[in-house]
């Protein structure tokens, strides 16, 4: 009875921390995957997402490909930095430094190739009610390095978006040997379900709410 229940909660643990809670990234060609397939934060099954990373000296090499898609769901008049987070995206959230952050970046794409892109001013590292919460958005991310292409294959039930994100936006140029901060994220909805989302995460946070920085996972750049 004792070895079941045990064995019981060691299930219940890893199903809610996911696998990994942390990436060694090399450079590229090389990538670096990790994938995630639970909800935030009841830690019930998700559609998978997949996750590869690589960097060169100047840039963050960034591909979600997410599958089991059946919505496609975004706004189409929507354009970069709207709330495209309303809708389907997929999420980065990083800082370079292995400190719980209190300032990160807020890295979305939707299947209609939309991007989000905002520095996020979080300093009770929880969003904590009362405590400041605000956000800087780069105004101009297609001009200061950043480029994305995203693809939707409704017959595979997928879509893809490539990301490069410029490193010089955290003093992070040539980062092999320094570690980041980092989580990804996901959200799925529909016609029906808007505005209910059902949230999908690499580090499970405990809670339907993605900005606590002490469950961000670590990423080494190797
Ligand atoms: C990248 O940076 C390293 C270290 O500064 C340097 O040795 C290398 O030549 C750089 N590579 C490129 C392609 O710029
Ligand atoms: C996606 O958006 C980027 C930035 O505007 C653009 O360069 C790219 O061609 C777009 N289209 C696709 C299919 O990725
Ligand atoms: C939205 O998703 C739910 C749950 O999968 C489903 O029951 C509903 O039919 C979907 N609605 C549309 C418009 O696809």
């Amino acid at each position: 009875m004792k070895l079941l229940a045990l064995a019981a909660l060691t299930t219940l643990v890893s199903t809610a921390h996911g696998a990994d809670t942390s990436l060694r990234v090399p450079s590229c060609p090389a990538v670096a995957s990790t994938t995630f397939t639970t909800a935030i934060p009841s830690g019930d099954p998700c559609p998978e997402t997949k996750v590869d990373l690589c960097y060169t000296n100047s840039s963050l090499s960034l591909v979600f490909t997410a599958h089991g898609e059946k919505n496609y769901y975004f706004d189409p008049t929507q354009g970069t930095n709207d709330a495209i987070w309303a809708y389907e995206v997929v999420e980065a959230f990083m800082q370079k430094g292995q400190d719980d952050p209190q300032i990160y970046f807020e890295y979305e794409t939707s299947p209609g190739n939309v991007t989000y892109n905002a520095f996020v001013y979080n300093p009770s590292r929880e969003r904590k009610a009362g405590a400041p919460f605000d956000h800087a958005f780069v105004t101009n991310p297609f001009a200061d390095g950043f480029a994305v292409a995203t693809a939707i294959d409704k017959r595979a039930g997928t879509w893809t978006s490539t990301s490069t994100i410029p490193l010089a936006l955290f003093n992070g140029e040539n980062p092999k040997g320094t570690t980041w901060r980092m989580n990804f994220f996901r959200t799925i909805t529909n016609a029906t379900l808007f505005p209910d989302q059902m949230l999908c995460g690499w580090q499970n946070p405990g809670q339907a709410n993605f900005h606590i920085t002490p469950a961000f996972g670590t990423i080494q750049f190797v």
